[in-house]
């Protein structure tokens, strides 16, 4: 490694002692009792995004500490090294260059090529947009991981300047029951299947491509080359299959990070080429940001530096994303396979084995859906899970009244999580619905809430397509920054191959007619085989 990892840094020896001292016991509420201008110390406005880091279990020392370690790490010159096209990718020998996919014309590397199949894309997308002239009523997207997640969460996030005349459909997984249904609704003169596969070898894409294929042609379809459509870096491959128009990207766009190209072609005909590139540019915007801002003032570095400090120091494991926007619903998946994908990681760069943790567990669902499921665990678990709200200001429906009730919950819930109820609180107030059977006092103790947990609100003025790519760069960045502290390879995902190949090994044995063969299995795998062969 050409810079220190975070440990073996004298910053992260001061933010152990600053921890003892000043962070395990940090209370929120005293802490804004104290600094009246806490709100302002920890807020930044960063392209399209608004953040309020108030709310978190740090103080304006713990800050420049983080921001030291990030120094001490080579945070810049690695960002800088990524930004370049260096093969920072060192396990797979590849740059890292989704920037490149949303900047301007002549402005980032591979500008020609990429502006090239950007055009092609955009003007395709138009022709089927056109659906008079088309004939197409539905799109159906067969793709998995990156291929999926990523259309999958822009498309409902814009839905309210979605093509009215189309449909969009999504197929991921190998189990049958994710395809079937689609198909039934399907009419094979008017549809338009995706398939999109970095590799074009996923099993999952591969097999459900198939069946779409073959549903196709049964129903009569002719014409497989202007029905099915390639977004693939293996042009080859998607030939062989049948697929004559395809949208190419580079091995340089790692398949989390890849909706900026080929693969956003869903996207693409969903909201139209001016869109498209709206959120091409606002991704840019916070590229930008990210490249140039001070690192005090730089939003996904300062997120970034936060995840460590409640990774390694607080020990939090896991962060719960609540977007209150309905059109946000896939947003926590989405982040699921950009965080965990990039940041599960248990060896350095150099494969030394890491002594502290790194990705936390992210996961959650829409505000105010999550308040009746698992937010009772938020404010009263054992385990502190420090919280991001994502407020949108301006809503793209007419219905103010549910608006501003969002919004309310939002803030509500921000605050109760910090403030919390003490038992004198408590006591003092009625509960109707407590049992009469039980003493005051615990009553009281059950209706206590420990307060001083933590919690980002995210603030967008509007939905847009320039705010949604801003916001999801934001957490590209931010994936970046953790994971260059850690020192670990934030791009590459061996963890997957495993179980593929071991599912590889176990499909003939399963498909197999005869004896079941358990060779070499332990008892478990073996009984469960014998279970569903019987
Ligand atoms: O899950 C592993 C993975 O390689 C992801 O990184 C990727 O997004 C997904 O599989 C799909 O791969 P492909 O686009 O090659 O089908």
């Amino acid at each position: 490694m050409d810079h220190p990892r975070c440990d073996a840094t004298v910053a992260w020896k001061a933010l152990q002692g600053h921890f003892e001292a000043h962070g395990r016991e940090l209370d929120l509420r005293e802490a804004f009792a104290r600094d009246p201008a806490r709100f302002d110390a920890f807020t930044l406005q960063a392209p399209e995004v608004f953040a309020d880091l108030s709310k978190n279990r740090w103080d304006l020392m713990t800050r420049q500490l983080l921001v030291d370690l990030a120094r001490e790490c080579g945070l810049e010159a690695r960002r800088d090294a990524m930004l370049a096209g260096e093969p920072i990718n060192t396990t797979e020998g590849r740059a890292v260059l989704h920037t490149a996919l949303r900047a301007p014309p002549g402005e980032g590397l591979f500008s020609d090529e990429v502006h090239g199949v950007l055009d092609r894309l955009l003007a395709f997308a138009e022709s089927v947009r056109d659906t008079a002239t088309s004939g197409i009523t539905d799109v159906v997207n067969i793709g998995i991981g990156g291929s999926d997640l990523g259309p999958q969460m822009v498309v409902p996030a814009l839905q309210s300047i979605v093509h009215p005349g189309l449909r969009f459909h999504f197929v991921s997984n190998v189990d049958g029951h994710d395809i079937d249904p689609v198909l039934r609704r399907l009419d094979a003169r008017t549809t338009l299947f995706i398939v999109a596969s970095k590799t074009f070898t996923t099993q999952e894409t591969m097999a459900n491509a198939a069946v779409a294929r073959a549903w196709f042609l049964a129903q009569g379809g002719t014409d497989i080359g202007r029905h099915f459509v390639g977004a693939t870096t293996n042009l080859a491959a998607a030939a062989e299959f049948g697929i004559h128009t395809t949208f190419g990207f580079w091995d340089w766009v790692g398949g989390r990070y890849s909706l900026w190209s080929a693969i956003g072609l869903p996207i693409a005909i969903a909201i139209g080429s001016e869109h498209f590139r709206a959120l091409l540019a606002g991704a840019h915007a916070m590229d930008r940001h990210f490249a140039t801002a001070p690192l005090e003032s730089n939003l996904p570095v300062q997120l970034g530096l936060l995840d460590v400090w409640y990774r390694n120091f607080h020990r939090f494991t896991s962060r719960s994303v609540a977007p209150y926007h309905q059109g946000l619903k896939r947003l926590p998946a989405y982040l699921q396979q950009l965080e965990m994908e990039s940041n599960g990681k248990c060896v350095d760069l150099d494969g030394q084995p890491l002594p502290f943790g790194t990705s936390p567990v992210v996961w959650g669902e829409p505000g105010t859906n999550g308040q009746h499921a698992y937010f009772q665990m938020l404010h009263q678990g054992t385990d502190v899970i420090p919280v991001e709200f994502i407020a949108v200001k301006t809503p793209s429906h007419a219905h103010a009244g549910l608006q501003s009730k969002a919004l309310a919950n939002c803030l509500a819930q921000s605050q109760a999580l910090m403030l919390g109820k003490t038992t004198e609180a408590a006591l003092v107030e009625k509960a109707p619905t407590a049992s009469a059977s039980l003493g005051k006092l615990t009553v009281a103790r059950h209706r206590t809430f420990p307060g001083n947990r933590p919690s980002t609100t995210l603030l967008l003025e509007a939905l847009t397509p320039r705010a949604l790519g801003a916001l999801i760069a934001m957490y590209e960045h931010r994936v970046f920054t953790s994971g260059a502290l850690w020192g670990i390879n934030s791009f590459d995902q061996w963890g997957v191959e495993l179980g593929k190949a071991l599912a590889g090994a176990l499909l003939p044995r399963l498909e197999g007619t005869g004896p079941v063969d358990v060779t070499g299995l332990d008892a478990s795998t073996a009984g469960l085989l014998r279970r569903l062969r019987a």
